[in-house]
């Protein structure tokens, strides 16, 4: 009995920790493969140590590609992994290439495949994750899903109900383990931001707002704006900070206080104690509902509507002048409430491996 859980890029890694934990201490075997879609240290490897995940047992070492050279590339070099290691199972989490590519080399060669997050849908298709989640989700014999409108999605899509579970969010098993250990991160003081003065959080990264110039410039001017009435610490993604310098942005950088990527400890940190928080990630979304901050997502859909129907999200779209004055809204409103969307309990991934465990281990006894 072999399972083969996979890992490819940051948002990755906070998912499959409790996994690999919870996997170790039901004895089922396992290895990590690494596809090595993110490859820095601060997108990668920092994580591992911060959240105690064991060294890949492989690393793909694919790196960075456009979408089809990306996920072709691990698609090849995934396949012989396969074919060798004849796992009973494939894990992919998630939304990434690394995700759709490595379902779908598993699939082919006849090996069950189990998507963790399955079931959310932003119904837009220009978003290469909406497209990841469709097919891997076609694909996968175990569906497990971290909200309740997973479960309708995947009913509507006639996927059938055995293969559905509604387990709740590994990515929140791994915020509510760290998240004291988070508390002692001294990165308001490295910052210069230990006075106690407010600040808003910014990650941006989506190709649709950062890949054409003038977009990104508009949005980091709207930044710049909000900076007159408090500091903006925006830890910057390298496809964000690579497209800003190509594009002259400097002097809109120079507004806001910009960080390179920060470790999982460090962003939760800033994430706790930030007055509001203005994204586009889809994992930053959950773990500001369940933090109880104000979160601005700077798009015009989310696959997440737990989010909003339960927490503390509100889609801004991405209008750089309707993102400035919903953030000063937020700024001189009333924090809104929130309560903690079904099974967001810390124990999703347990969940998960006791139905591959009744699966996998009663068959291989
Ligand atoms: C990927 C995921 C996205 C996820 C995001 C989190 C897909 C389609 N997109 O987007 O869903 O929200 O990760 O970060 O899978 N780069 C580096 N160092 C790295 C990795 C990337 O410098 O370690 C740079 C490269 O210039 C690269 C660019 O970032 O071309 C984009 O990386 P890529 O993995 O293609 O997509 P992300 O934008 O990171």
């Amino acid at each position: 009995m072999l399972i083969v859980n996979v890992v490819g890029a940051r948002p990755n890694f906070m998912k499959i920790a409790p996994v690999v934990k919870a996997m170790c201490r039901a004895g089922l075997p396992q290895v990590l493969v690494h596809t090595g879609q993110h490859y820095d240290e601060r997108m990668s490897h920092l994580f591992f140590e911060q959240l105690e995940i064991p060294a890949p047992d492989l690393n793909l070492e694919v790196g960075s590609g456009s979408q089809a050279l990306q996920t072709a590339e691990i698609m090849r070099r995934f396949e012989p992994v396969v074919v060798e290691r004849r796992p009973d199972l494939v894990v992919v989490v998630g939304d990434v290439n690394s995700t759709l590519a490595c379902a779908l080399v598993a699939a082919k060669l006849g090996i069950a495949v189990a998507h963790i997050e399955a079931g959310l849908r932003s119904f837009d298709r220009t978003m290469p994750e909406e497209i990841n989640r469709v097919v891997t989700d076609t694909l996968s014999d175990f569906l497990f899903v971290s909200e309740r409108s997973g479960v309708e999605n995947l009913r509507h899509e006639g996927v059938p109900d055995h293969k559905v579970h509604f387990v709740g969010n590994v990515m929140i098993d791994t915020l509510l383990r760290h998240r004291q250990a988070a508390a002692h991160s001294d990165i308001l003081r490295r910052l210069g931001m230990d006075s106690g003065a407010p600040f808003a959080l910014v990650t941006l990264h989506r190709p649709s707002n950062v890949d054409d110039p003038e977009k990104l410039r508009a949005l980091l001017r709207a930044l710049g704006e909000l900076a007159r009435d408090l500091a903006v610490v925006f830890p910057i993604h390298p496809r964000t900070h690579k497209n800003a310098l190509e594009a002259g942005l400097e002097p809109e950088l120079a507004r806001l206080l910009i960080t390179e990527p920060l470790g999982y400890l460090e962003f939760l940190h800033l994430m706790s104690n930030a007055k509001m928080v203005i994204t586009d990630s889809g994992g930053i979304q959950e773990e500001t509902t369940v933090l109880g901050v104000p979160c601005l997502t700077v798009r015009e859909n989310t696959e997440r509507p737990a989010t909003i129907e339960c927490g503390t999200n509100r889609l801004v779209g991405t209008d750089p002048t309707a993102m400035l004055a919903a953030a000063r809204q937020a700024l001189n409103g009333r924090r809104p409430s929130g309560r903690l969307p079904e099974l967001w309990d810390g124990h999703a991934a347990e969940r998960i491996v006791d139905i591959l465990a009744q699966q996998f281990l009663a068959k291989a006894a």
